[in-house]
């Protein structure tokens, strides 16, 4: 009984079949890992909601199986990619009818589901797969507003965020006052801001968009969230604006990923836009290079990609399992963007994308994968995360330069409509006192996130 037992297991230890040298053999592959992504997706089931993961209403990124909305937005656009470089065509569907019943009524992502707890930082997950729509001319819906409408309705909604009153500039993680970490201006608001102003100028060629890029850019440039040391620039998470961003208080130095692959993008994006400014090119270099001492460890050959705050230990959260996703889709965005890059990226895609597929052996399928590309041991642990950062770093061994971004000179036909939006949204934040109930909400919080610092806890993202 028990030899018996052990020989049906054996072809489910066998992890997925990945040739790299093979494009059938790696879209097979991806094939198997988005279907086991969208197991996971409830929401074309009756009764549902089109474009929400499991708990996506009230989540809470601690728990297990429980989704924010944020992550269900960047799971369209990985499944975008996955389109475009496979061709398979299978959950195009699902995609489109998500983004756009997840768009708002002003066609700004701020749908009322979600407006209550929005953060700046999660609805440009959104706005970032309408643009890989854009970019990839994915399918539109006749009558629907166009997919670059879309992300220029939430360009319109947030510039009107931009704060002034603390810190020189920037944006505050919260867009309503009232919520907690209002008080933040975090790295992901302004780094995702920013790549969909570097992305919508790529796209369109309009200045206007390119400006305001640079102009956030250098705010973050400028801030404490920018610190170099060793020949490494630390990217940090967020500051606190009830300190005016000011001294060591005010900074929360921790490092994460999705923060280095954003601004990589951005900048990749702002190179190929202004035709090569070596300023851009600069930044670009920076990043990258930073990015992999941090994100590369050497302890497992220096090509396989770790979130090594949380990984090694096994305490990612929820948001946290999904960000080695985006730092391999921006890094291959990169290699396109800007060709010089190509070769020192691709190794690291590579090694990643083979690590990543060693992982993929659990679950019912058999084929689910855990997040620890660099051990031939899978964790046991799946879900969304585990599922998009294994598609996109697998996927991404397909890119070509045909694959990439269009921009309207170079073929991208979705429809520009800059005044999206432009009439709705909140009143511009300078026109906001804050109340004194804002002051004690915030100064609870910062009281809490002291409390995570001071007990040797990570730092837990939660929108
Ligand atoms: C908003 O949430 C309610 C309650 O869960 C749901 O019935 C409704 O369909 C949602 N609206 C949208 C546009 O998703
Ligand atoms: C922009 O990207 C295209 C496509 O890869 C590339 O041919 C071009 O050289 C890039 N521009 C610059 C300035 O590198
Ligand atoms: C460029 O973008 C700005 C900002 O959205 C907009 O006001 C302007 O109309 C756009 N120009 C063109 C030619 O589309």
């Amino acid at each position: 009984m028990y030899r018996l037992f052990l020989t049906a297991l054996i072809p489910l230890a066998q992890a997925i079949d990945l040739q790299l040298d093979s494009p059938s053999s790696i879209k097979d592959a991806t094939s198997k890992i988005a279907n086991d992504m969208m197991t996971f997706y409830t929401g074309d089931e009756p009764g549902q909601i089109p474009g929400l993961l499991p708990g996506s209403l009230n989540c809470n990124p601690s728990e297990p199986d429980n989704y924010c909305w944020w992550q269900a937005g960047a799971m369209w656009g990985s499944l975008i990619n996955y389109w475009q470089y496979t061709g398979d065509e299978t959950h195009n569907a699902d995609v489109r009818q998500s983004i756009l019943h997840q768009r708002g009524p002003q066609d700004n992502f701020n749908p009322p589901n979600h407006s209550s707890s929005m953060g700046v930082d999660d609805q440009v997950f959104w706005a970032f797969s309408a643009l890989d729509a854009v970019e990839a001319n994915f399918p539109e819906q006749e009558g629907a507003p166009s997919w670059l409408s879309l992300a220029q309705g939430l360009y319109n909604f947030q510039m009107k965020l931009w704060d002034t009153n603390a810190c020189g500039g920037g944006f505050r993680w919260q867009v309503v006052p009232l919520n907690q970490g209002y008080n933040l201006k975090n790295m992901i608001s302004n780094g995702g801001n920013f790549q969909v102003a570097a992305r919508l100028a790529y796209i369109t060629g309009n200045e206007t968009y390119g400006d305001w890029a640079t102009m956030v850019w250098d705010w973050m440039a400028s801030s404490p969230m920018f610190e170099r040391s060793d020949g490494i620039l630390y990217i940090w998470d967020n500051l606190n604006a009830d300190l005016d961003c000011k001294g060591e208080e005010a900074l929360v130095r921790l490092i994460w990923s999705y923060n280095y692959g954003v601004l990589l993008g951005g900048a990749a994006y702002m190179y190929n836009y202004t035709d090569g400014d070596p300023r851009w090119l600069d930044r670009v270099e920076e990043i990258l290079e930073s990015a992999f001492q941090l994100y590369f460890p050497a302890e497992f050959g220096g090509n396989i990609m770790v979130e090594f705050h949380c990984e090694t230990q096994g305490i990612c959260n929820q948001d946290q399992k999904s960000f080695k996703a985006y730092l391999s889709r921006w890094m291959a965005v990169t290699a396109l963007l800007v060709p010089s890059t190509y070769d020192r990226i691709m190794p690291k895609l590579r090694e990643s994308a083979i690590g990543a597929a060693r992982q993929c052996k659990g679950g019912a399928s058999g084929n689910m994968c855990s997040a620890q590309w660099w051990s031939d041991v899978p964790t046991g642990r799946t879900g969304v995360g585990e599922q998009m950062t294994a598609l996109a770093v697998i996927g991404a061994n397909l890119i070509n330069p045909g694959m990439t971004p269009l921009s309207q000179a170079s073929g991208a036909t979705s429809e520009s409509k800059p005044d999206t939006g432009v009439n709705t949204g909140p009143d511009p934040i300078s026109r906001k006192p804050v109340t004194d109930g804002d002051r004690a909400g915030a100064a609870i919080f910062t009281i809490l996130i002291a409390a995570f610092l001071v007990g040797g806890a990570v730092w837990l993202i939660w929108d």
